[in-house]
């Protein structure tokens, strides 16, 4: 769960359906680094990103790489589950292996169209094409088609296999498609019931991180009822500018409602928080963070309208960490990350060959 996204986040939430309680072990530091290379976030990191996870029950710290009976048993657990790409060890071999052939492996669809690999690509690359536009115009369209063309060379490129018709299945570059389907699985589907105190944040929740989680702890705390405002891509690229949001408006979306805390978002939430917005959602309390708060394209402050009823708080999340350093940490981490892949890439391929040989792949499904 290095570089948490909301693919992790849905592979947690299906695990979650095959049971009644999910317990997820998160490796440690050292136990990635012997097997795969070392992680861009430190366990400490990594322990709490997926304790914020809503369908997490317990965390369990430095679980081991090669999930076995002695830790199914420690932990009561009737079986583990993995998502329907390998993982393998140092020397090559299914990590899984000792649990599936004890039966007591489940496995789930791997969510299709987001990879690490995709981000990382988006970040290096500076593209914008991820970003959810209108094609307005035959010209617009064109230049798309031309702008996409360049950037799936430069992706091409950028993959340093030594056959590059010889990729992984499961680790590759891809597009991710938002469905009603997705929304309904991560929502939380709940009211808030009469009384409840309505809290509103609002932002643009790219790469979801530790200040995030930190910052929608603490505006928890002023209610009952969490409501997030998540930015459009525009709105967002008008204030952060260069190629942000690394994530699109549908990928934030299901990241923040991923999270524990978080009850309702509203997806392309208007910037400035208008009166009608306070009453049709009852709201109690708009709550903001460490960062900076910009003013609207005509110069106006989001959120003048909660200040003059007496319903804005600043409340710091205790963290400095901002999407920018999330990024830059994971470009600094860009050499390891492509030697990584390409070696996970080698031993993917490795066994899906041999898997190939054998018979039909297993749940290699959209979900
Ligand atoms: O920067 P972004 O718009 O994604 O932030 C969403 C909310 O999270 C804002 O209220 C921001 O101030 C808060 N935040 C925080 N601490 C961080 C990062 C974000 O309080 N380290």
């Amino acid at each position: 769960f290095d570089m948490v996204h909301f693919g992790h986040a849905n592979l947690i939430r299906q695990a979650k359906e095959l049971g009644d309680y999910l317990i997820v072990g998160v490796h440690s530091d050292e136990e990635i680094a012997q097997h795969k290379g070392p992680p861009v976030f430190n366990e400490q990191e990594r322990y709490e990103m997926v304790r914020a996870i809503k369908w997490v029950d317990e965390v369990v710290e430095g679980a081991p790489y090669c999930t076995n009976i002695p830790t199914l048993d420690k932990y009561n657990c009737d079986f583990g589950v993995h998502g329907d790409d390998i993982s393998v060890l140092a020397d090559g071999s299914d990590a899984y292996k000792i649990i599936k052939d004890a039966g007591r492996y489940r496995e789930v669809s791997r969510t299709q169209g987001v990879s690490t690999t995709d981000i990382v690509g988006r970040m290096l690359l500076l593209t914008k094409t991820h970003h959810k536009r209108q094609v307005k115009t035959t010209f617009y369209y064109w230049f798309f088609i031309y702008t996409f063309g360049k950037i799936s060379n430069e992706l091409k490129k950028e993959k340093t296999n030594v056959d590059p018709t010889a990729n992984s299945p499961w680790t590759g570059v891809s597009q991710f498609l938002a469905t009603t389907q997705k929304i309904i699985q991560f929502s939380s589907g709940k009211q808030p019931n009469p009384g409840d105190k309505i809290v509103y944040v609002a932002g643009a929740f790219d790469c979801f991180h530790l200040g995030h989680i930190r910052f929608l702890e603490k505006a928890a705390t002023y209610g009952d009822y969490v409501i997030v405002g998540v930015h459009t891509d525009r709105e967002v690229n008008r204030y952060c500018g260069s190629n942000y949001p690394i994530m699109n408006v549908h990928e934030r979306v299901l990241s923040v409602l991923a999270c524990k805390y978080v009850h309702e978002v509203v997806i392309g939430a208007p910037y400035v928080v208008s009166p009608e917005m306070m009453d049709h959602f009852k709201v109690d309390m708009v709550v903001h963070g460490n960062s900076q708060v910009y003013a609207d394209e005509h110069g106006v402050d989001p959120y003048e309208v909660p200040k003059k009823r007496g319903k804005f708080v600043l409340e710091t999340s205790g963290c400095q960490l901002t999407t920018s350093d999330i990024v830059e940490r994971i470009i600094e981490h860009r050499q390891t990350y492509i030697l990584r892949n390409q070696k996970k890439e080698e031993k993917e391929l490795a066994n899906y060959k041999m898997m190939r040989n054998a018979g039909p792949m297993n749940g290699h499904t959209v979900n």
